[in-house]
């Protein structure tokens, strides 16, 4: 979304906000509950409607309606703040509300106060991605929407969200790669659909208890590096990265999901705004995935691309192409500015709008914005007592410790004892945060223990900040954090990141820590008398090589952006009441990797001739400072294989299906296979906890295909995370199907399946199967 910070289009935010402010007057100040959205009992006119009948099928209500709409109403309701209807008993709404990881008010739809001071802040999505834990996210999504449908119900938030943001992090720099679930097709895949089914309630059918919007469709990973901002940025996309990387997360959450709404982002993919691409909306969204439910414009987008993109010569083409490209809402003022004319051109006809109309007001019907009054209906009873409950704030804690990773542990140094402690030294510019821990796309807390009070919990601290801010401009802060480090029996650093280094619009121009955190971390470690703990707080990997490599320096952990119980979780990891079980969703780069590769190469596999290395774990070789998937244990777990298929055959229905992948071994196009449920082989895999503290562990499932052109060196197929007892063993059942999960993606974007010996990669275990032809 365009924040207020862009001032590229100032005049469309000018004018937009104009209009905002007249929408809010629409919710009213009083929280008991709202009026009714639309066909209010107490409206004797609204009984006569058809599209009031509850008893109706919607598609039958949603014609009915737009049968009884003005040319000039329909044009003010395909924008984000539409227009109230009073003639026929239908108030304004804002489409634009955002619930990321809690409910937030960074949209217009959304505001705090009143009955509703604070929500509950869970981790940034980055962190929880960490968790590799799915009901976990589907759990967070049914909490934000129960607390979502309570705020709707007091007047104020709406039952569109425009969450989550399921792009793939591509790039380390990425301002934005904090919101999403990181680097990894699946990994994101997995995340769209959880959490978009625990926010629209997964048992409820058609009926949608808030809509979600997987975001932003696609390949929009570029915020503003080197003089390229994502309004200007044509990514140039191969169709094998786009249907084996960019597009898989949002199919899922089309697919698995069911969201009820996909947004279309700024940038140009191979030269045409993702907006005004019919290939991409029409064909793909809604043709191919079945989209059930509405496109919407990222803000502004269809301003952006008229306004910096130049790409059509008049305003009203730029509203037509977004239409006919099957863009159903503006969010901004462009269509309601230009449709009208657009029309009289004879560019589109009425109709175009009607299909669009039909699909947001179908969503608006689904959410039963149109049944009446909102406190008879499910969901109607969650008000202010279900907001911030004890229940949902224990999940932000739990969300928090399973997030944090341990990424270095020498010695064992941790888990620290408490009992055997004085004092800790609690240092660092991120040791005693709040806002810091919610990152972006947040909302007002509920509260907040930060990483000093955590501590505190369990043992007496003395507190320095070393330096102000992350910035850490200057080092006359460090002899006070020195002095406490001489004197503690541990200290604790917290380090890291916040939204002055990574935030939309704001890419990273490097991955070491900023300023002179460095040097502050290094000195202090030097003069300690006990163990160092390194904290990193942060959304971006970061290149702490130096603190690898550092003796002083006993631990090391990630947390991300922790939410607002973020410092109860650390406390709990580092004395031992939690074990942490974190993996990184990204792989940490170091520094060096920047050089060779621009933010706006968008190819994730190495080019030999230009010495470009690829992108991200599946096609990069060279070296790094933690690998994605890297994250320790207080235990140590073993992984044996207890059943183990060692061959399958892909039954084809005819020859031409067989190409030459290498010159030594043959794929099948995947869509000339039969994939029927006869090709999920079944694995067992036991899991022992072979150390003395219960934990949770994760077992990561790669797969890497017979060496051939189009290979990722591997690609995670699947995840496990079980919780098992000290000394104790789990079976984890794990299912591979052979054209999903063994299948790689050619240069025309064409899925097929390599015959010959592909190998798992089970935990530490590998396991070779041989995948052969029948027909
Ligand atoms: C995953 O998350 C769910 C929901 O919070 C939780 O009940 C479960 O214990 C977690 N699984 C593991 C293995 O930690
Ligand atoms: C496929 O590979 C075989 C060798 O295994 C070779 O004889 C044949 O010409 C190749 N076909 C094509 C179309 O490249």
């Amino acid at each position: 979304m365009a924040c207020e910070n862009d001032n590229n289009n100032k005049g469309l935010l000018l004018a937009l906000g104009l209009v905002l402010c007249v929408t809010l007057s629409f919710f009213p100040r009083v929280t008991e509950g709202r009026v009714p959205f639309a066909c209010d009992p107490r409206n004797g006119l609204t009984r006569g409607f058809k599209f009031c009948n509850t008893h109706v099928p919607i598609h039958v209500r949603v014609q009915d309606l737009i049968a009884r709409l003005t040319l000039p109403e329909k044009i003010r309701l395909v924008v984000n703040n539409a227009i109230a209807v009073p003639r026929l008993g239908i108030q304004g709404y804002e489409w634009w509300s955002e619930a990321l990881h809690g409910v937030s008010n960074v949209g217009p739809g959304t505001k705090f106060g009143g009955a509703f001071p604070g929500a509950t802040m869970f981790p940034q999505v980055i962190s929880t991605a960490a968790s590799f834990n799915q009901s976990l996210w589907q759990e967070i999504g049914r909490v934000v929407s129960d607390e979502a449908r309570a705020m709707y119900n007091g007047g104020q938030a709406g039952l569109t969200y425009w969450s989550p943001n399921v792009n793939i992090f591509r790039d380390p720099r990425w301002g934005r790669g904090q919101e999403t679930p990181g680097e990894d097709p699946t990994l994101a895949a997995k995340y769209a659909a959880s959490y978009v089914k625990g926010l629209q309630g997964d048992s409820a059918g058609n009926h949608l208890k808030v809509a979600a919007c997987c975001k932003h469709y696609t390949a929009y990973d570029l915020d503003n590096w080197n003089g390229v901002d994502r309004f200007h940025f044509n990514a140039k996309v191969s169709k094998q990265d786009l249907e084996d990387t960019y597009d898989v997360p949002f199919k899922a959450c089309v697919l698995e999901g069911q969201v009820a709404s996909v947004m279309c982002s700024y940038n140009q993919v191979n030269g045409k705004p993702t907006c005004a691409d019919p290939d991409l909306l029409r064909n793909t969204i809604r043709g191919q995935w079945r989209l059930n439910g509405y496109i919407v414009s990222d803000c502004d987008s269809v301003g952006v691309f008229f306004d910096n993109q130049h790409y059509t010569k008049t305003p009203e083409e730029a509203a037509a192409e977004a239409i006919k490209a099957g863009l159903d809402l503006d969010c901004g003022p462009f269509l309601a500015i230009h449709t009208d004319s657009a029309i009289r051109k004879g560019l589109i006809s009425e109709n175009d709008l009607n299909l669009a109309l039909a699909n947001l007001i179908s969503v608006q019907m689904r959410l039963g914005m149109f049944d009446g009054e909102p406190s008879t209906q499910p969901y109607g009873n969650l008000g202010p007592r279900d907001v911030c409950t004890s229940a949902h704030q224990q999940l932000a804690l739990e969300a928090a410790r399973e997030s944090i990773v341990l990424l270095q542990n020498k010695g064992n140094s941790l888990p620290l004892s408490p009992s055997r402690l004085r004092t800790i030294g609690v240092v660092g510019p991120n040791a005693d945060a709040t806002v810091t821990m919610i990152g972006n796309y947040a909302g007002v807390a509920c509260g907040y223990t930060t990483p000093l009070q955590g501590i505190a919990r369990y043992v007496k601290t003395a507190h320095q900040v070393g330096c102000r801010g992350v910035a850490c401009r200057g080092n006359e802060l460090f002899g006070a954090a020195e002095t406490i480090a001489r004197q503690a029996d541990a200290i604790v650093l917290v380090m890291g990141l916040d939204q002055t280094v990574e935030a939309e619009t704001r890419d990273r121009v490097g991955l070491l820590l900023p300023g002179l955190q460095q040097e502050l971390v290094t000195r202090v470690a030097r003069a300690a008398k006990g163990p160092v703990i390194l904290l990193i707080m942060s959304g971006g990997p970061v290149d702490i090589s130096f603190a690898k490599n550092d003796p002083k320096i006993s631990a090391i952990l990630w947390v991300g952006y922790p939410g607002q119980a973020g410092g109860t979780a650390i406390a709990d990891v580092i004395f031992g009441t939690t074990n942490p079980g974190g993996r990184l969703p990204m792989t940490w780069y170091p520094q060096g990797y920047l050089a060779k590769v621009p933010m706006t190469n968008m190819d994730m596999r190495p080019n030999p001739t230009t010495g470009y290395p690829g992108r991200t774990y599946r096609f990069y070789k060279g070296p790094v400072v933690f690998p994605f998937g890297h994250g320790l244990s207080y235990s140590r777990f073993s992984h044996s294989l207890a059943l183990a298929p060692k061959q399958v055959s892909v039954p084809i229905m005819s020859l031409q299906a067989l190409t030459n992948s290498t010159l030594s071994s043959k794929a099948v196009k995947v869509s000339h296979a039969n994939c029927d449920d006869s090709l999920e082989m079944e694995f067992h895999v036991d899991v022992k906890n072979e150390g003395s503290m219960d934990g949770t562990h994760t077992l990561l499932i790669f797969s890497q295909p017979p060496h051939g052109k189009w290979s990722q060196i591997k690609q995670l197929v699947g995840f496990h995370k079980t919780h098992v007892l000290a000394g104790s063993k789990q079976r984890v059942k794990v299912g591979v199907h052979v054209c999903k999960h063994l299948s790689v993606v050619d240069q025309f974007g064409v899925r097929r399946i390599p015959t010959g010996e592909h190998e798992l990669h089970i935990g530490d275990v590998k396991h070779s199967i041989s995948v052969q032809t029948t027909h």
